[in-house]
């Protein structure tokens, strides 16, 4: 007799309807690669009557997440509530106490609590699998962890949400306004709840906590994530990056270096040729750079029902036919402490553009200031017309300067003295250009 694997689901959205479609519909397949039939025996939600699409008839329905994971009904229990308090956390701490299983989609409670999380699972001995948190329907978990097991990853990098990779392809395909494009991206239904943490590059930092520890064994630290979003980048460096060759994508990457991991979101300049600047609106990627492998990118659908909810049914399929990983790649004892490494000892090449005020000797002045530090330029270039201040035309000139490799360090220092100098009419702005 086929035994049955009996789940409960907590939070019945687009995700949860999804799962639920995709377990009907895959459910001969299911049974025959996983060799039980697996069941929604239990689900939980705000509001019990809703319209889902999702046959719900037979499921026991709970008011409370927490009461479902304690269930005697459920053998497996599924978060996809979202948020790294409240109900989520309890309910999942509820489950792994009760000896359950947990699968989740959610990043925020991976990257805050992961570790603790971790540990109760380990202690259980039972299965706590999350491939649905990063990367949506990318197995980037999978493929970290147990794909690449006989690799020393050196870097692992990506672009982790849709919403900045979908503004950032419209306004350098379309010439639109950040803001245009933020509210389309709202409007499909990409962003969270709160955009800000797309756009401020939270959402990405929570991803990249979790690929960091899978790549390196250190403990996940989100806080030790140098964070910047996307709302600086303007369509005049999209343009520029455009004709020097670059595009600029929200990356998160997690790299190693002599002083420890360096782990940091922000916009970047990749080269057009690269693997991950060919990825454009919504969809994710991530590239890692290992010594056998050399260069590995996944490249696929980082968000909505579908493809999150195939990232989940795996989990359920993998807890169902017995298979049981560590959670976070080593014992949670043999994680290490993250070293953080300062954004000022960053080495690498920028893009700079300055308002520069059309006099004699600002060029060399500025050109000055990065020598003082011997920091080389690729190149220096006036780009476009005087931009107008006011309702006079001929105000200052828009420069962009290309630095070969320096350091945050010296770059912030010129960049001070630039200002200090007066040779420019606002802030300047510069974005990291990651080597290939
Ligand atoms: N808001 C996220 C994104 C959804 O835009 O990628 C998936 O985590």
């Amino acid at each position: 007799m086929v035994e049955t694997l009996r789940v409960g689901i907590a939070g019945v959205g687009t995700v949860g309807a999804s799962v639920m479609r995709l377990l009907a519909r895959q459910d001969a397949a299911l049974t025959a690669r996983t060799g039980r039939t697996i069941r929604v025996t239990g689900f939980s939600a705000r509001e019990r009557e809703k319209e889902r699409d999702a046959d719900l008839s037979g499921v026991a329905f709970f008011d409370n997440a927490a009461a479902l994971a304690a269930s005697p009904e459920i053998d497996l229990f599924v978060e996809l509530i979202g948020g790294a308090e409240g109900a989520a956390r309890d309910s999942v701490e509820t489950a792994l106490n009760n000896g359950k299983g947990v699968v989740t989609a959610n990043k925020a409670l991976l990257a805050r609590h992961g570790l603790a999380l971790a540990a109760l699972a380990e202690e259980k001995r039972v299965p706590l699998a999350y491939e649905a948190s990063v990367a949506g329907g990318i197995p980037i978990v999978k493929t970290l962890r147990e794909g690449l097991a006989g690799n020393s990853i050196d870097r692992v990098y990506g672009i982790l949400n849709g919403t900045c990779n979908y503004i950032l392809s419209r306004m350098e395909t379309e010439g639109l306004s950040f803001e245009a494009c933020l509210k389309e991206a709202q409007r499909l239904g990409y962003a969270e709840a709160d955009p800000t943490f797309d756009i401020g590059g939270f959402d990405t930092a929570h991803k990249l906590a979790i690929l960091a520890t899978l790549a390196f064994g250190a403990e996940i630290d989100a806080d030790a994530i140098s964070v910047e979003g996307i709302e600086r980048v303007t369509t005049a460096d999209l343009k520029a990056a455009d004709e020097l060759g670059y595009r600029i994508k929200l990356l998160g990457v997690a790299q190693r270096t002599p002083h420890g991991v360096e782990q940091r979101v922000h916009p970047t300049m990749v080269k057009k040729s690269s693997a991950i600047a060919q990825v454009m609106g919504v969809t994710n990627a991530v590239t890692i750079d290992a010594d056998a492998v050399h260069e590995l990118t996944l490249v696929g659908p980082g968000a909505g029902g579908e493809a999150t909810a195939s990232a989940v049914v795996a989990d359920i399929a993998d807890i169902a036919r017995g298979v049981r990983s560590r959670p976070l790649g080593l014992p949670r004892a043999a994680l290490t402490k993250v070293q953080r490494v300062e954004m000022q000892r960053h080495e690498g090449g920028y893009y700079i553009r300055l308002a520069v005020y059309d006099k004699p000797g600002a060029f060399a002045g500025i050109a000055g200031r990065m020598a003082e530090r011997n920091i080389s330029l690729e190149s220096i270039m006036q780009r476009g017309r005087p931009i107008a201040t006011g309702d006079k035309p001929g105000g200052p000139v828009p420069v962009v300067l290309i630095t070969y490799a320096t350091t945050e360090k010296l770059v912030r220092e010129a960049l001070d003295a630039i200002v200090a100098d007066g040779y420019v009419a606002e802030r300047p702005q510069s974005i990291r250009i990651e080597r290939e």
